[in-house]
């Protein structure tokens, strides 16, 4: 096992072996309620929303468009517990929207964080070195007053910091409330648990200096390229943590390998660094993922031989390892409990962004464990898109 962790609270320490200590930041200067929202730029977002809301079960919740007076783009809000996703696609050619599809395919724009207050967050974090992209600005309607201000992160990515204490309204000003979804079909997802970067060759260590000197993140846990690595291919990656816990970036690099990583895949299907997965948590993983099946999700696929191995590796877990198998939900434990994870395949025709499903039974790791079978059966569908 050679996962580490530094200067991680008491609280939050994953039980990996620490192989360095240093002391917390005493102070969170950038204190996180969670995240607010993530923001897609697509290249068509009312379909989009229909793929979110008949599959993954999000209910539209919010709009914005021409009919609102919003006349460059229309933003779609799903949501499904406190997963917010905001879809949004340009009216027109020409703009930095659409240039941002032209050269990602639909992707992640706005990794949003919630706060209690977006001028002093943009003021931390650009007094300690980071790009804005938006000063301060407050929007406002009928139902009050929110305060955004936006950074740069890795790619074409920004961060925006939401600030909505004076705000009752459905989403943002501007947006237009839907009161029901007729097509919404919930899978029992609550809150998104991490979400990670692809960033590029020897790139890692700059990205986890930026969440460590410019937001206060800490290193929560680490994996080598010989944690993750099969005959073929592997990665670094490098999980930050915000001060509370509650937002958690890990960091992927590419490492050297006989063939192409899925890391170096992304990259150059994305055309640069971006968001590589969203981690969703769920109570009932058997539940969520036969929902998201039915629906149309589809999954990595591990062999059978996975299965007759777990037992042995994983000891006790409540869940039937036939139903597991059924469904390919992959185990790990670690000293203080045990996590249920899948994948799904990527959600566009680009090789790029995926989700995972997660649910945590005490672990607070990554699924090491698992890495090795997972990633030979992405190796499997790379190999069978020509691109291994
Ligand atoms: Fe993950």
């Amino acid at each position: 096992m050679s996962a580490t962790v530094q200067s991680v609270p008491a609280h939050l320490d994953p039980g990996s072996q620490p192989t360095t200590q240093s002391t917390p930041n005493a102070q969170d200067f950038l204190p996180l309620k969670g995240t607010d929202h993530v923001e897609f730029y697509v290249g068509n977002a009312r379909q989009a929303a229909y793929f979110y809301r008949a599959a993954f079960g999000m209910s539209l919740v919010a709009y914005a468009g021409p009919e609102t007076g919003q006349r460059d783009r229309a933003s779609y809000v799903v949501q499904q517990g406190k997963v917010r996703f905001v879809l949004t696609t340009p009216l027109r050619g020409g703009d930095a929207i659409a240039e941002h599809i032209g050269r990602h395919g639909d992707g992640v724009k706005v990794v949003a964080l919630w706060v209690d207050d977006a001028r002093k967050a943009w003021e931390e974090t650009t007094s300690r070195g980071a790009t804005s992209v938006a000063r301060p600005y407050a929007l406002n309607d009928e139902h009050g007053q929110v305060v955004l201000s936006s950074i740069r992160t890795y790619g074409d990515t920004i961060h925006t910091f939401v600030e909505r204490t004076h705000y009752s309204g459905s989403f943002l000003p501007g947006y237009r409330a839907i009161a029901e979804d007729p097509v919404a079909r919930p899978t029992g997802l609550l809150h998104i648990d991490h979400m990670v970067g692809n960033v590029g060759w020897h790139e890692m260590d700059e990205w986890v200096q930026f969440y460590s000197k410019v937001m206060g993140f800490s290193l929560y846990q680490h994996f080598d390229d010989k944690d993750i690595s099969t005959e073929y291919s592997a990665l670094m990656s490098k999980v930050m943590a915000n001060g509370n816990g509650y937002v958690k970036f890990p960091i992927n690099e590419p490492a050297e390998g006989k063939k192409k990583s899925q890391v170096e895949e992304y990259l150059e299907f994305y055309g640069g660094p971006g968001v590589q997965h969203i981690a969703l948590a769920t109570n009932d993983i058997l539940h969520t993922v036969s929902k998201l099946s039915e629906q149309g999700i589809e999954f990595l696929q591990v062999p059978h031989t996975y299965y007759t191995e777990l037992q042995s590796r994983v000891g006790s877990i409540d869940e039937p390892v036939e139903e597991l198998e059924k469904l390919g939900i992959l185990v790990d434990r670690d000293p203080e409990g045990y996590m249920l994870q899948i994948f799904t395949r990527p959600v566009e025709d680009r090789p790029t962004l995926f989700y995972e499903i997660i649910q945590r039974k005490g672990s607070r790791s990554f699924g090491k464990g698992n890495f090795k079978a997972l990633f030979e059966a992405i190796e499997r569908e790379q190999q069978a898109r020509g691109n291994l």
